[in-house]
């Protein structure tokens, strides 16, 4: 029989993995019709979700939809997320158990326990005050993979101030847009880094920041470099262990914040290329957190949890910081990069510290994959319990590897899909419960409703990719502030939704397809947004950074998989007369190391003499996908300029 793939794509293609016995006979989760009685009763269902938290006040309604999509979670409700992940853990007798077990990159480690979080949370909230941070203010936290990023968001959630945390590679400018959109009254940051063994300037690029801002803020720098390398203090700027010893002790009362009332702010990329402000509820948010935290993850308190993500970035916030800390798990947290200072260093990681629940993404799995079994191999994994992956597609055969040479198929995978918008996981396995089917992230979960339709906003039949949508509200939901609303309407709410009928559907931005099951698999970005590393960049603002060095005349930035890694590529035109290709490739890469920051530098440039384009004029980056990995876009109708698509084939092949 000939299978043209449809009919794989409907069946979901490859054979499904019960959960193993050993897992689903101890997991959390055991309820087979948890869905169902979801389903059944929602949304009051999602009141279990918040009985995982500890309310200074009840909330009157789980959920009020008057100002929909602009839904509002446990209304009327009061909580503070930092009472929530670290006081209430101490009055449950936790006060020893370890909250956060940090390795540095040199190979020091620093274990906090739960009484030590409180302490230093305590005395930098204290600080925080001092230094005029009120309510509702916002503080940025530009701080590489040190304690004191979690311990600064916790700070600033136990005064009821926002955090605004920014990735420590991104470049003074974009730091600066970040600060400056959030109207930040506060800077955390830290004097450097090192990589590799080599120290980098982190406070230079901070300086460089705030000598752009309009007004001075007050500065905090965590000293990360030791007493080898002097710090400069300019004014405002203050010594973060001077301040943490000044207020050591400090008794700060948790602000009881409503449950609509901001937790933070994150940045992401979106359609527009500009940075977008996304901002998460702190009610809605904690409960979705942990209810997936424990659903999920299977994460009960005392369990050691290890995820790879930067604090920079959704997943580090929601599965590094919120989540588990709401459960009472022990985090471990991982400066620097896995291959130094050898390529031991995961496998060590989760040896040394007892890691039970993994979390990573598909390129750090392939990354693995390359580097070969006999790592894993040479260390006790036996503490390993359940593996979780996140960012993007995870194939079949990455999947496989990751089940048997990680997890010694003893391990269920679960492959979550969200995104910074949803807040927390929305489609994945129970892992105790839900057959695995490797490249298929799963089933929505319990209470989350999603369809793949075509571009009318029709369901599509099992097997048809079309656009993934969300059809119900969930808990941790994107809760925008009032001056976002109407970018945040057209961006997320506008293309599917029926407002006269008042029905509305949230669109993902995902390109996606379902199968006869109901799992899901999200293919690929359906906007202009690359995915690399786990990290989303709006291709607009990276080619408005390239298309400003001289001589460059248009550009186009794609993710792709040419080497199994994935990596951004560039494909540029460039005025006629311009010749001398190696230095604007130089100087292209220049401007997107100096202009977003070095983790966005492409892997390779490729100079094309046009852009495949649609008869309106738009890119057309599936064409580029294509090019980069090897695979031929058969229909051409849609391109005004069907013929480059031979001829980027060439240049490709002759970079
Ligand atoms: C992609 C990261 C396939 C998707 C948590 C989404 C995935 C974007 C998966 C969000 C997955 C995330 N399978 N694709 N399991 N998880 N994605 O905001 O395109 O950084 O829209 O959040 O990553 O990226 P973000």
């Amino acid at each position: 029989m000939v299978d043209d793939g449809s009919d794989s794509l409907r069946r979901g293609g490859v054979p499904k993995r019960r959960p193993p016995s050993q897992f689903a006979r101890g997991a959390t989760v055991t309820d087979p019709e948890l869905r169902e009685r979801f389903a059944r009763e929602w949304p009051d269902c999602w009141a279990e979700s918040a009985a995982l938290l500890e309310w200074t006040e009840p909330y009157d309604e789980i959920l009020e939809d008057d100002d929909a999509p602009f839904y509002r979670w446990f209304v009327g409700g009061r909580l503070n997320a930092a009472e929530n992940c670290i006081d209430r853990h101490l009055e449950a007798g936790r006060k020893t158990q370890v909250a956060l077990r940090w390795e540095g990159k040199r190979g020091e480690r620093r274990t906090y326990t739960y009484h030590d979080l409180h302490r230093e949370v305590s005395a930098v909230a204290a600080a925080l005050c001092d230094l005029g941070v009120g309510e509702d203010d916002v503080v940025t936290c530009y701080l590489p993979k040190l304690p004191e990023l979690p311990i600064a968001m916790l700070a600033c959630a136990r005064i009821g101030a926002l955090h605004n945390v920014v990735f420590a590679g991104f470049a003074p400018d974009a730091l600066v847009e970040r600060m400056a959109d959030t109207d930040s009254s506060a800077l955390i940051t830290c004097d450097g880094a090192f990589r590799e063994g080599t120290a980098v300037d982190q406070k230079r690029k901070a300086d460089a920041a705030l000598a752009d801002l309009e007004a001075s803020i007050p500065t905090v720098v965590v000293d990360r470099l030791g007493s080898d390398h002097e710090t400069r203090l300019g004014p405002d700027q203050y010594d973060y262990d001077a301040l943490v010893e000044r207020f050591d002790g400090a008794d700060v009362p948790p602000v009881a914040r409503a449950a609509t009332d901001p937790l933070f702010h994150i940045h992401t990329s979106g359609t527009t290329g500009e940075p977008q402000r996304m901002t998460h509820a702190t009610g809605g948010y904690l409960a979705g957190t942990a209810w997936t935290t424990r659903t999920v993850f299977d994460l009960s308190p005392g369990d050691t949890y290890w995820c790879t993500a930067d604090l920079g970035w959704i997943t580090g916030h929601s599965y590094v910081v919120y989540g588990p800390l709401a459960r009472g798990a022990t985090v471990v947290l991982a400066e620097g990069s896995l291959r130094y200072p050898d390529r031991h260093r995961p496998w060590e990681l989760i040896e040394r510290n007892g890691v039970e629940v993994f979390y990573t993404t598909p390129g750090v799995i392939r990354t693995f994959m390359k580097w070969g079994e006999s790592f894993p191999a040479a260390h006790d994994r036996s503490s390993l319990r359940l593996l979780g992956t996140v960012g993007e597609p995870i194939g079949p055969d990455t999947w496989e590897w990751y089940y048997r040479h990680v997890g010694d198929e003893r391990c269920p995978i679960v492959d979550t899909w969200w995104q910074t918008e949803t807040g927390a996981v929305l489609l994945s396995t129970l892992p105790g419960l839900d057959e695995m089917k490797p490249g298929a992230a799963g089933p929505p979960l319990p209470g989350i409703e999603a369809q793949v339709v075509d571009s009318d906003g029709r369901e599509l039949p099992p097997g048809e990719p079309g656009y993934l949508t969300l059809t119900k509200p969930w808990p941790s939901m994107l809760s925008p502030v009032e001056g976002d609303r109407y970018w945040v309407l057209a961006e997320y709410w506008q293309q599917f939704s029926d407002r006269r009928a008042d029905t509305w559907r949230y669109f993902t931005g995902d390109r996606a397809v379902v199968d006869e099951d109901g799992y899901v698999t999200a293919t690929g970005r359906a906007d202009d947004v690359v995915t690399v590393g786990n990290r989303r960049l709006g291709t607009a603002e990276l080619e408005a950074a390239i298309t400003a060095v001289d001589g460059v005349t248009e550009a186009a930035a794609v993710a792709g998989s040419a080497d199994g890694e994935t990596d951004l590529y560039v494909f540029a035109t460039a005025e006629q007369e311009r010749t001398d290709r190696d230095a604007l490739r130089g100087a292209i890469r220049d401007a997107v190391v100096e202009r977003i920051g070095r983790f966005a530098e492409p892997a390779a440039v490729v100079f094309t003499p046009e852009l495949p384009e649609t008869h309106s004029g738009k890119t057309m980056y599936r064409v580029l996908e294509g090019v980069v990995d090897d695979e031929r876009l058969e229909d051409t109708e849609p391109l005004r300029n069907p013929e480059i698509v031979g001829e980027l084939e060439t240049v490709w092949r002759s970079e």
